[in-house]
């Protein structure tokens, strides 16, 4: 049995963490949060944590005696990226953690993608800080969450939003001409891949999964075929991607805010990835035939379970 804490483990991704951990009731988890509080149907432990201060961070690590750190901190800003950067020097610090998960989930970021997508640098400063310190880690990617196409049908915790394919409205804005391979995972298949990684003593620096493969012209056929509708589509191009002004379908309830134009700018820097096929992440090497036991939900599943009962005759 060994102490785990999952620091954002109140949120999207990081309750999927939290829920498959406490399911599988192998291990000891708390929670880090900024707020303290008790998960009582979980039956865990919500320690207060000021991100802010690395020494109070570092002595609640030792007293916990954490061995294992796995950040799902919402990186979605330089102050978070500032509390993630804290967190590992407080693990390093600890000598209690030997291992750590930084918070990416995402595409394989790189210091080439830099000019177009600026918050790439806050997983690469993780990745340097990590790859300077005697801690394990491993860095996991997995291309775009399929949650967003599920959501509200087939459970999550993440915040819904609309990217390139929009169930509620029918509505799509394609990156490109829609054929770039993306790769996709549910948090959920996500949770159970970093559980089984727990009982690995070693780890790869990448760790990509994927629970299935296709382009986003693929998912609107698949969308449309689904709901039994032809839905409003837009293309964007790469020129009108790359000079930011991509089209951004209307966000429903409850998803993150964030001003217009910002939105704009990050929905075609996504826009750029797409049609570059960084959203494939399948291409680095899937580690998913290590787990044979877990089978990753297809975007067929999801959809079909999510939408499949509003298809019109
Ligand atoms: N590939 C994809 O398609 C995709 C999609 C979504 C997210 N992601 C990635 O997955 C990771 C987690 O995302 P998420 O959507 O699950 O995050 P989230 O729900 O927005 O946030 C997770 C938790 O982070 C904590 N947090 C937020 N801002 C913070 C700050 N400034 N300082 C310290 N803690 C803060 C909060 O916990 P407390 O309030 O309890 O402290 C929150 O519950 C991110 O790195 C994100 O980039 C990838």
């Amino acid at each position: 049995m060994v102490n785990i804490a999952v620091a954002g483990g109140t949120g999207g991704i990081g309750k999927a963490i939290v829920e498959e951990l406490a399911r599988q009731k192998k291990h000891n988890v708390v929670i880090l949060s900024r707020k303290v509080s008790r998960i009582a149907d979980l039956g865990i432990d919500v320690l207060a944590t000021d991100y802010s201060d690395t020494f109070n961070m570092t002595e609640l690590l030792k007293k916990h005696n954490i061995e294992i750190v796995i950040s799902a901190l919402g990186l979605f800003s330089p102050e978070s990226s500032q509390a993630q950067l804290n967190l590992i020097n407080a693990a390093i610090a600890s000598g209690t953690v030997k291992k750590f998960i930084p918070s990416e989930y995402g595409i394989k970021y790189t210091k080439e993608m830099l000019s177009f997508h600026p918050a790439a640098q806050w997983w690469l400063d993780a990745s340097d800080a990590l790859q300077k310190s005697h801690l394990q880690f491993t860095r996991i990617i997995l291309g775009w969450t399929l949650d967003h196409y599920g959501i509200p049908g087939v459970p999550s915790n993440m915040k819904p939003f609309s990217y390139a394919i929009d169930f509620n409205k029918r509505r799509a804005a394609i990156p490109g001409d829609g054929t770039a391979p993306v790769a996709f995972l549910h948090s959920r298949d996500l949770a159970k891949y970093i559980a089984a990684m727990l009982e690995q003593d070693n780890w790869s620096i990448f760790s990509p999964f994927a629970g299935d493969r296709m382009s986003w012209g693929e998912l609107l056929s698949l969308a449309e075929e689904v709901t039994g509708t032809k839905w409003e589509v837009t293309y964007d191009s790469v020129e009108k991607l790359e000079s930011g002004e991509g089209t951004v379908l209307e966000q429903p309830e409850g998803a993150m805010q964030l001003p217009a134009e910002a939105l704009r700018h990050l929905w075609s820097e996504f826009g750029v990835m797409a049609v570059r096929e960084l959203m494939d992440v399948t291409k680095e090497g899937l580690r998913n035939d290590e787990f044979p036991d877990i089978t990753p939900m297809t975007v067929r599943e999801v959809v079909e379970a999510a939408w499949g009962n509003d298809r019109r005759a």
